[in-house]
């Protein structure tokens, strides 16, 4: 079993590198965009010739969403050009493609999540768990925009998928909002934290183990074709940036004056959706995973920082 990652030095791909030891049995192939830049075809021909691998994990992204506002070109070469690039190769070489995609395919405005959320309780309105995968996603932003057109063309060209949209990834590696409140601890004695745009951190490492329990599950059986499509993945529970900073805070132990804004006070370039709480019935009853719940899964982060 051979397993292709694109975008090996960002976060997705460090946190895939630091729990290979425990699978043996898989032969990993990390690839950072020098060894492989998704947006050469010929490049992704000469790596997937070498190594022909049975899974493919396409991690590598535009990830910049404010500057994406002012490079709109640069993020559709590589979230959907690349993205085309890769489904086109995984499809000549009969690779499963695993494709990460992202929340911000959505925006609360205007997608059917707004009638899913209380904006006085900051809760999922009834009983949801949040946007299941055929909400319908409409994009606020140049970077959803271009990873909502990234999924649509891997849906078109090779069915062999597995679309995974994650949200507000954080990890001991890369740069990621949990690093940056940490940085700002250090230099700062008072900080403002947006409290009214409500989703999930994603611990990049359970992700990680979420990837691997997928690919196993379809060596495991020969049904998996039953099975291709788009799942969303996060950790359990629901949050606003404030309280994740605010937990980050209590966890580390660190004194800081930390205060809430709405969004209005803190103006982006990039406008993100106010409710992106993802639901993961579908992937939890398909693979059988067993999700942490955010608080559980920072405090295992943060050890390692
Ligand atoms: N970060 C988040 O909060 C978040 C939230 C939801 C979903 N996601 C999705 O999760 C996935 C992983 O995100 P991440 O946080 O791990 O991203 P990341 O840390 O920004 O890493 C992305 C990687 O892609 C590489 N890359 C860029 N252009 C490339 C190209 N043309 N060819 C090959 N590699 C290229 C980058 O390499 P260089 O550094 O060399 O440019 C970088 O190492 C992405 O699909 C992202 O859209 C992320």
């Amino acid at each position: 079993m051979v397993v292709l990652i694109t975008g090996a030095n960002g976060q997705l791909g460090q946190a895939l590198f630091s729990i290979e030891r425990n699978y043996p049995s898989i032969d990993f192939v990390f690839c950072n965009s020098k060894e492989l830049d998704i947006t050469n075809k010929e490049n992704c021909k000469q790596v997937f010739e070498k190594h022909n691998p049975s899974f493919c994990i396409n991690a590598a992204a535009y990830t910049a969403v404010d500057k994406a506002e002012t490079e709109p070109d640069k993020a559709f070469e590589i979230n959907a050009n690349g993205a085309e690039n890769i489904a086109e190769i995984c499809k000549t070489y009969n690779t499963i493609l695993l494709h990460i995609s992202t929340d911000f395919v959505f925006d609360a405005y205007y997608s059917k999540s707004t009638a899913y959320y209380d904006k006085e309780l900051r809760l999922p309105l009834k009983s949801n768990l949040g946007l299941t995968e055929t909400d319908v996603p409409f994009p606020s932003g140049i970077y959803g925009l271009t990873k909502l057109q990234g999924e649509q063309v891997v849906q078109h060209l090779w069915k062999k998928h597995f679309i995974i949209r994650t949200s507000w990834l954080y990890s001991e590696f890369g740069t990621n909002f949990m690093k940056t409140m940490l940085r700002l601890a250090t230099e700062r004695d008072t900080l403002s934290v947006v409290n009214d745009q409500i989703g999930t951190p994603t611990y990049a490492v359970d992700l990680a183990e979420a990837l691997i329990t997928i690919m196993l599950f379809c060596t495991s059986r020969n049904d998996w074709d039953n099975f291709y499509g788009i799942y969303n993945f996060s950790n359990e529970g629901q949050c606003s940036w404030y309280d994740f900073a605010k937990e980050i805070f209590n966890e580390k132990d660190i004194k800081i004056n930390l205060h809430s804004i709405p969004t209005t006070s803190y103006s982006t370039p990039a406008k993100r959706p106010q409710y992106s709480v993802l639901d993961k019935t579908k992937i939890k009853e398909v693979f059988a995973l067993n999700i942490q719940n955010w608080k559980r899964s920072l405090q295992d982060c943060l050890q390692k920082v």
